[in-house]
Order: C-alpha cells, then sequence, then structure tokens
C-alpha cells in the first residue's frame, strides 16, 4: 500500500489502488473497505470495518490469493460482484441468459478509475456531493470475454460519512442480445456469521417494526413484488454482533435507495460465511440488452459503525437529511401543519375548510392541507382519480379561490395529489382504459375501488406532468402531499414487447422518478412529502425527490412509538411527519390524552390532523401552548440527533425513550412514554446519551406539573449525572394513579 508518509499528507477520505497486490483501499474517518482482483480477475471482498491506519502492507488480509473455483468448487471465497454457474453456488450478484440459451458468465477485470466526487445515476436517485471534495468514486470494469457484456462495480466513499455506495453499470458491448434476469446493487460477503439480522417489517397501519434475529444458515430474505418498496418491508438490512447494542458493539447498515420491487438478503453457507445482497428483485425481473445497450442499478448505502446500532443511524440521519433529500427545502424548518382528512374525511366545503383554516390559524399552524376529495366528483373513494380539475360543488371558487383564502388568513396552501392512480368511475378512464394496469381479457383485481396508471409509458407521464403543472401553477401553492393508495396486479404494460415484460416494474418506478423530477424542478419551492396509504413507499428513493414523507395512517400515539421508533433505525427525524389527531383515535379507538399525542408526535415534522373547529376551549389554549413549544424547540425536532434510549421492542414493550440533542450538545429534549401505569412502579432511572459531561443544565419538565417527577429532575444538572446516573422517573403512589395509563412527558435541557 502507500508509503506511511504519503498517507498522513492525504486528505481523509482516499481510494488507493495497489498495483503490486492489486487491491483497492476505500477509507474515511470512519471505516475501511478492501477489494481485491483475485488471480483469476474476478472482484473479491477483502475487508469492510472499522479504519485501519493507512500504510499497512495488509499481508494479514490479503494472503489467501484465489486462482478460481477450478478444483476449488465452492470454495468461500468473498467476492463483490459473485456470478452463478462457475463454482460459487451462493446467491449471485448477477445472472443473465446469453442469446445461445447458456447463463454462464466470468466477469475479469479490465481497468479501473478514481476520480473525485461522485457522479449522479441517470434517471435513478442518489445520495450526492456539492464539492468532488466529498468523496472520491471507484470504478472497476470487469467483463465477460466471450459475450462481451461489461459490468462496471462503482464505489463512492464519502469524506463526512461512515458510509459507501455501491451501484453496477452492465453494459452489452458482445453483438448478441443478452437477458439480465438478475442485477444486484450490491453484493458483500462478510467472513463471518455471528450475526443478527434487523429489519424493518409490517403492514399497513403497522410500518417498520423492529425484527431481530440470529442469521441461520441458508438463505433469508425480505422482499417486496407490490410495485412499491412497501408496508411490508422495507428495504433496509442491518447485521449487528449479538452483543451490540445502541451505543456500543459493530453493527453494519444496508440501504438501498429505490422505491419498487427489492430484494435484501443475507446468506449463510456451510463456511459460515455470510452473503449479504441488496437490489431489484430479481423475481418478475428480466431486461434486454441489445448490443450497445446498458442498465444501471439503484445505489445502495452501506454503513458501519463500532457504535452500535445508534452509530449507524447517526450515519443514515446525516448522510439522508444532508446528501439525499435536495432543494429548497433540504435545510428549511418544515411547517406546522393541519391536515383535513381525519377531520372531515370527503366530506367538506370551502366555508368547512376555512372555519379550520382560521381555527388552525387562531393556534399557530402555518400551513393548511388539503386532502383527499378536492376534485372530480370524489364523494368516496370510489370515483375520479385521474381528474385533477376542481370539484366545483364543494369548492366553487376553485383551488385558487380556496387557496387565497387560505393565505389571507395568514397561512400557506397544501394539496393532496394521487397521481399514479385512475378510479373506472372518471373521464379519464373513459377516454383512456388502456392506461390502466391490466392484461388485457384478464380481471384487473381493484383495491381501494382504484387501478394503477401504467407509469412506464411515456405519453402516460408527460400528460400527468401537463395536468399537475397547470394545478399547481393555478393556485399559491406551497406544499403537496404525494399519495399513493394501492399497489400493483397484473403487471403488465402494451407498449413493451412480449420479451420485455419482465421489465414493467423497474420501468414503472423509473416513470414515478421522472415524474418527481420533473414536477419539483419546475416547482421548487413547493414542500413535497411522500406518502403510500401512510408509510408504504417510505424509502430514501423518494427521499431524494420529497424530504418528508408521512409515516403511518395509524395516529394513535402508542402505535406511534414503535413506528416511529423503528423508522429511525434510518431514517431523520426531518423525513418523518407526525400528527396530532382526534380520540376516540380513528385506527385504534384508543383515547390518549393531548399531551401524549404531541408530546410523540413533536419527535418528527409535527402537525395536526382533526377539526380544530371542535376544540374545547381547554383543547384549544393547549394546543396553542403545543404549537409554541414545538415552534421555540423546531430546530432541535427536525435537525437534532436522535438518539434512542428505550426500545418498545424490548421487554414488555411497556416503555420507550428517546432524544434529540443540538449539535452542540447544549440542548436536549428527551421524551419517556409508558404505556399501561403500574401499581407501585419500578424505580426506574433513565440514562441520558449524547450530552457534555462537563456541561451543566438546567432541566424543566413539559408539560409543568409541579408533581414528584418534576421536583426529582427539574433544576441544574450535571451531564455527567444525567449520562451516568439518569433522570428519576419514580413516581409516588398518589402521582401514579393520577397519571394514569398512555403517559408521556418531557425532560427540556438547556445548557446554563
Ligand atoms: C392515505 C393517506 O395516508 C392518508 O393520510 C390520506 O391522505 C388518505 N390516503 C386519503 O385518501
Amino acid at each position: 500500500m502507500v508509503a506511511a508518509a504519503d498517507a498522513a499528507a492525504r486528505l481523509i477520505v482516499a481510494i488507493d489502488w495497489d498495483p503490486a497486490t492489486r487491491a483497492f483501499e476505500l477509507r474515511n474517518d470512519g471505516l475501511t473497505y478492501i477489494l481485491r482482483v483475485h488471480r483469476n480477475g474476478a472482484l473479491g471482498g477483502v475487508y469492510l470495518g472499522p479504519p485501519l491506519a493507512p500504510g499497512g502492507d495488509r499481508a494479514l488480509l490479503l494472503g489467501d490469493a484465489f486462482d478460481g473455483f477450478d478444483n476449488r468448487l465452492a470454495a468461500s471465497v468473498a467476492l463483490e460482484y459473485p456470478t452463478a454457474g462457475s463454482g460459487d453456488y451462493r446467491v449471485p450478484a448477477i445472472e443473465v441468459e446469453h442469446a445461445d440459451g447458456s447463463t454462464v458468465l466470468e466477469l475479469a477485470y479490465v481497468a479501473h478509475r478514481i476520480t473525485a466526487g461522485k457522479p449522479p445515476v441517470v434517471g435513478l436517485p442518489s445520495t450526492y456531493v456539492e464539492d468532488d471534495a466529498e468523496a472520491e468514486t471507484l470504478e472497476v470494469d470487469l467483463r465477460d470475454a466471450l459475450s462481451g457484456l461489461e459490468v462496471t462495480v462503482v464505489y463512492s466513499v464519502f469524506r463526512d460519512f461512515a458510509a459507501i455506495t455501491r451501484r453496477a453499470r452492465i453494459r452489452n458491448s458482445g453483438t448478441s442480445p443478452v437477458r439480465l434476469t438478475t442485477a444486484m446493487s450490491a453484493s458483500l460477503d462478510v467472513p463471518d456469521a455471528d450475526w443478527d439480522l434487523v429489519h424493518l417489517s409490517g403492514m399497513w397501519g403497522r410500518e417498520r417494526q423492529v425484527i431481530r434475529r440470529r442469521l441461520a444458515p441458508g438463505r433469508q430474505a425480505i422482499s417486496s413484488r407490490r410495485g412499491a418498496s412497501s408496508h411490508e418491508h422495507n428495504p433496509f438490512l442491518l447485521l449487528q454482533r449479538p452483543a451490540t447494542t445502541e451505543e456500543h458493539g459493530e453493527a453494519i447498515g444496508f440501504s438501498l435507495v429505490y422505491s419498487g420491487n427489492f430484494v435484501a438478503e443475507a446468506e449463510v453457507d456451510s463456511r459460515d460465511s455470510t452473503r449479504i445482497r441488496l437490489g431489484i428483485n430479481p423475481e418478475g425481473f428480466t431486461w434486454r440488452l441489445a448490443p450497445g445497450d446498458a442498465f444501471d442499478t439503484p445505489e445502495a448505502v452501506i454503513v458501519h459503525s463500532t457504535a452500535g446500532v445508534g452509530g449507524v443511524s447517526d450515519t443514515y440521519h446525516a448522510l439522508y437529511r444532508q446528501r439525499l433529500a435536495r432543494g429548497p427545502w433540504r435545510d428549511k424548518p418544515r411547517p406546522v401543519v393541519l391536515n383535513n382528512w381525519e377531520g372531515t374525511y370527503f366530506a367538506f366545503d370551502e366555508p368547512k375548510l376555512l372555519a379550520m383554516a382560521s381555527a388552525a390559524r387562531d393556534v399557530g399552524v402555518e400551513l393548511f392541507v388539503l386532502d383527499d376529495g378536492w376534485f372530480g366528483q370524489r364523494d368516496d373513494d370510489t370515483s375520479s382519480l385521474g381528474d385533477w380539475s376542481v370539484d366545483r360543488r364543494k369548492l366553487p371558487n376553485g383551488i385558487d379561490g380556496l387557496a387565497q383564502k387560505v393565505e389571507a388568513l395568514g397561512l400557506r396552501f397544501g394539496l393532496w395529489i394521487e397521481p399514479e392512480m385512475i378510479s373506472r368511475r372518471s373521464r379519464l378512464y373513459e377516454e383512456h382504459p388502456d392506461w390502466a394496469i391490466g392484461v388485457p381479457g384478464r380481471t384487473a383485481t381493484e383495491s381501494r375501488n382504484q387501478l394503477v396508471l401504467d407509469m412506464s409509458r411515456r405519453e402516460i407521464v408527460d400528460h400527468l406532468f401537463d395536468i399537475l403543472s397547470d394545478v399547481l401553477a393555478g393556485a399559491p401553492i406551497s406544499y403537496v402531499k404525494w399519495d399513493m393508495n394501492r399497489t400493483i396486479t397484473e403487471p403488465f404494460s402494451p407498449s413493451l414487447a412480449p420479451d420485455r415484460q419482465g421489465e414493467f416494474f423497474h420501468r414503472y418506478s423509473l416513470g414515478v422518478y421522472e415524474l418527481y423530477a420533473r414536477l419539483t424542478k419546475a416547482f421548487p419551492d413547493i414542500l413535497f412529502e411522500s406518502c403510500a396509504g401512510g408509510g408504504g413507499r417510505f424509502d430514501p428513493g423518494l427521499l431524494a425527490y420529497a424530504p418528508q414523507t408521512w409515516t403511518s395512517d395509524d395516529t394513535d400515539a402508542m402505535e406511534r412509538l414503535s413506528i416511529q421508533y423503528g423508522t429511525s433505525l434510518v431514517y431523520p427525524l426531518s423525513a418523518m411527519v407526525a400528527h396530532v389527531s382526534a380520540v376516540p383515535n380513528h385506527q385504534v379507538g384508543r383515547i390518549t390524552s393531548l399531551d401524549t399525542r404531541a408530546a410523540v408526535a413533536f419527535f418528527g415534522v409535527f402537525g395536526y390532523e382533526l377539526d380544530p373547529t371542535r376544540f374545547s376551549a381547554e383543547d384549544r389554549a393547549a394546543v396553542a401552548e403545543q404549537i409554541v413549544f414545538y415552534k421555540r424547540w423546531r430546530e432541535l425536532f427536525q435537525r437534532g440527533r436522535f438518539v434512542r434510549l428505550r426500545s418498545p421492542f424490548d421487554g414488555d414493550g411497556n416503555e420507550t425513550a428517546w432524544m434529540v440533542v443540538s449539535a452542540d450538545r447544549r440542548q436536549a429534549i428527551v421524551g419517556w412514554y409508558q404505556v399501561l401505569n403500574r401499581v407501585v412502579p419500578p424505580l426506574n432511572r433513565l440514562r441520558l446519551r449524547g450530552l457534555d459531561a462537563a456541561l451543566d443544565y438546567r432541566l424543566s419538565l413539559w408539560p409543568s406539573r409541579s408533581d414528584a417527577l418534576e421536583r426529582a429532575n427539574a433544576g441544574v444538572r450535571g451531564g455527567d449525572e444525567l449520562m451516568a446516573a439518569g433522570l428519576s422517573l419514580d413516581a409516588s403512589k398518589d402521582e401514579a394513579l393520577a397519571r394514569g395509563d398512555f403517559a408521556a412527558r418531557l425532560f427540556v435541557l438547556e445548557a446554563e
């Protein structure tokens, strides 16, 4: 490797190539990643882990040279872009069908390039840099000599984040067509299986629950075939050592910047090596590469930490907030909104909405969002999707008239759309029944009484861009909530040749990205929020266009604890929209206090989802105070470092605690939540993290109640004491009685 003296003079981010060992070393302050070219030309994995001092000879790591599988069938050699059918029996990164029907590839090193910066992926979302000094990129060209197929494996390493991105570009440089049947974004072999596998799984209303299990021999995967990343599984995997905690120990995250069908898989082989692969789901996928054609995979983001699961989250939060989200809203404080959905559903008219907006303005709300039901003749969910013109029965002055009145009240105005959908009962369907996805002659399965538009077709994307541009240009619209309320069935596009139907799902995603890219470019000042029946497409792909996402349709505060906790493994609070809704809660019927509902929703992009004209005088005053509190601490809630303290997935799940800390560690807010109360509760201390041990903090409680909890904690406390000994959550018997179930309390810390 490079001489130590040279290395010391280098930038913190670096990629080196050593022609003697044919090894690449990628490193930054947080990690080192080493790969090599084997003697047979295959690209091999060597090391991913804590940073190694530059300049070492790496003899320990590079000793085991590999000549190929000849006479070594099924050797557990670590490979970076493995192929099938020639000795490696684990899951491959790439599979093809050649013109003669054979499927074997022998990918061998041809050349490489190391460049400053990080190029974008054409047509796909990705992380980015604003200055070439922020990252270095390595492109390694591999070639299958017989067919001419070329694969460029692309790695970028960031200066400021302990993350590596990976993707591949597959090009047919031969003379015959090739059918791609698997094209992973990343494949990585870890030399042991002593890991727990963590993923975020659930369903509508219960998204991103933390599932943790021991790795076992064989394949274990999560995936989507729904045309969206889905409520069921998030495109993310985490490996953590069994002893790893939130703050200590090794963990590696794998996140896919993609919103469509994906697979995230671990395979433990008979030698206890673990292969992780991540990319477009090969089930149902094919891509025809004519001579000269190329295919780009989505980007995978790999994060390594020795500071526990929290360390992995810290990196994803910072990277995704600063270098995945983009546009003017990336860094701006997000407004407190009132969304009318749970307040009215489809039953509203202009006076009703203006009364709600006015009541919202009076308590401090900054933006009023008109949700579903404003267009066509949409009195329920059986009609009108696709007819993006205002329903003048409800809104005689149009969106423009309404938006202007809302603005005159001193609020900004936001609008809900669901571009990708079509109702059978719509003008659009009468004119273009063939625009709905379906196989001619077969049943088109409905979901929520709607069908999906074929976003793989350019004319449909163009139509949506034109019609939605008119809507957005026709009124003072500051915010758009882009919903997607069903996933895809009967995948087929008449625009694709029979041998290209396997391209349908990915082309659908490309169409969605194109529409997002065009609309966000045409309307840069609009704050876009993505949504898919709640959090059914809460993924890094959409975060590249819409910096925030509606986290879940379940707005119950207790249910939201586990949803928001799980979401926070990958996604920053600036992406996580959380609203206070009415009680009894519309999803689970639970009655929680207004304080508790706010104390949960504060940790994210805050707002309300109810009818504020129905507030009692007491509620009105409480809500006004909540909004003052949130605005006072908005910067901290939206951009502070989020630290998980107690997991709703541990033990009986009765308690959750988390906190946000400012970058300078001078301010922090801790949230503590208890589902069910207990007689004589345990002596309970909550140790904080991420504070400055040398600072003293003035501690106050929200809401302030002059109770035992407040007496025990309020005052000036040392950061050392708060982290080593912790807050006291002990309550006297009387106060425990008064507290009841579904309790929440916030602790506000300000350095003296
Ligand atoms: C699902 C969303 O998640 C809700 O917030 C709401 O917008 C409805 N769709 C409207 O149909």
